[in-house]
């Protein structure tokens, strides 16, 4: 995709956590860990846990709430809700229709996508194209989780990683001054035993399925995946624009583990400096890691209207997309 061909442009955001805080600390009464090992292994010092009648609709509203109030107009004309969650309330009605009902967003139509922890990302590609096409003109991209819900919490090589929240964009016409520069994605199947939660099929590559509801992890074998997969993908996502790694001002990639962020960094050659996460004080809260580590940049003044940012989802699937774009929002 090349960046004469985006006529989308991103105008606003908003971002919800739950108010319960579940620290390391908090952990080490409930598995055999400690905040040493979490913290070194991972960057992660406590993440966000929704109640118990606190789904992920309930994020959703609250992060569209906070953008509405910063967008300082009413949304009514949006066309189109895309959510982007592995953690819907119920497998079907989507989260998308139950927004579109709860904010009364009557002119548009709902979907919900699963892209895993490449969710928000991908998102984000659908609503340029379709507003680009010029099927659309004003659509909701919601990146939601709340996968404490599907964690077991006594599996402590998982239960310490994942977290709960919620971010919002909204993406509109505009030919003068579009966000899209380029894109990048692609998907390994057969990785999806490395990180899956269990459906309707008893199976997953011929293996019995384990913790049904819950989130099972090879985290060594996805996390080799990640630190060689996205420094390539990161390549060609440059290759795709008429732009170079040196001109990215800033790298926002799906905060899963400093650690693996530190690899990737160092493999691409791009300073870890320039790079923004939400995992240290939110967890990996999946398709909500990388509104929310935006959230954090505008707020700590370093993202800025005019940076070039990299956004990269990666995660269950196995799924990877990344965006180039011209960031277009002030803090
Ligand atoms: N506390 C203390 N020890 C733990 C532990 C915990 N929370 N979790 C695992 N261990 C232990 C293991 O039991 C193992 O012990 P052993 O050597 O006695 O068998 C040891 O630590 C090493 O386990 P290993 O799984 O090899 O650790 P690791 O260094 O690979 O770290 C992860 C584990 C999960 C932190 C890491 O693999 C990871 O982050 N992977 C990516 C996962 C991910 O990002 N998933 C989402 C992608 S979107």
């Amino acid at each position: 995709m090349q960046s004469t061909l985006s006529k989308a442009r991103i105008t606003a955001l908003g971002t919800y956590v739950p108010e319960r805080v579940l620290t390391n600390f908090d952990l080490e009464k409930m598995v055999d860990t400690n905040d040493e090992w979490i913290f070194s292994r991972t960057g992660i010092r406590e993440r966000r846990i929704a109640g118990p009648e606190e789904f992920t609709t309930d994020l959703c509203v609250a992060a569209v709430e906070n953008l509405i109030k910063r967008y300082g107009k009413p949304i009514q004309d949006v066309d189109l809700v895309l959510v982007a969650t592995t953690t819907s309330d119920y497998a079907f009605p989507s989260t998308a229709s139950q927004i579109q009902a709860r904010l009364g967003l009557e002119n548009a139509g709902a979907l919900d996508l699963n892209a895993t922890c490449a969710g928000f990302v991908y998102g984000l590609h659908m609503a340029n194209g379709l507003i680009t096409s010029g099927l659309h003109k004003k659509i909701l991209v919601i990146g939601a989780e709340t996968l404490s819900k599907v964690t077991d919490y006594s599996d402590r090589a998982t239960c310490i990683l994942f977290g709960d929240g919620a971010g919002a964009v909204l993406v509109e016409y505009d030919e003068e001054n579009p966000s899209f520069l380029s894109s990048y994605m692609t998907s390994k199947g057969e990785g999806g035993v490395h990180l899956y939660r269990t459906g309707l099929s008893k199976q997953m590559n011929k293996q019995e399925l384990q913790n049904p509801g819950f989130m099972v992890q090879n985290g060594r074998e996805v996390y080799k995946w990640a630190v060689t997969t996205v420094p390539l993908g990161m390549k060609r996502l440059m290759e795709n624009s008429d732009f170079t790694l040196e001109e990215v001002d800033w790298f926002v990639p799906h905060s899963a583990n400093l650690r693996m962020i530190e690899s990737i960094c160092e493999k691409s050659g791009f300073p870890l400096e320039k790079t923004l996460w939400s995992l240290e004080h939110f967890g990996n809260t999946s398709s909500a890691t990388i509104p929310l580590a935006l959230e954090k940049g505008l707020r700590e003044g370093k993202l800025k209207s005019g940076d070039k940012v990299m956004l990269y989802g990666f995660g269950g699937g196995l799924v990877q997309a990344g965006l180039l774009m011209n960031w277009t929002l002030a803090g």
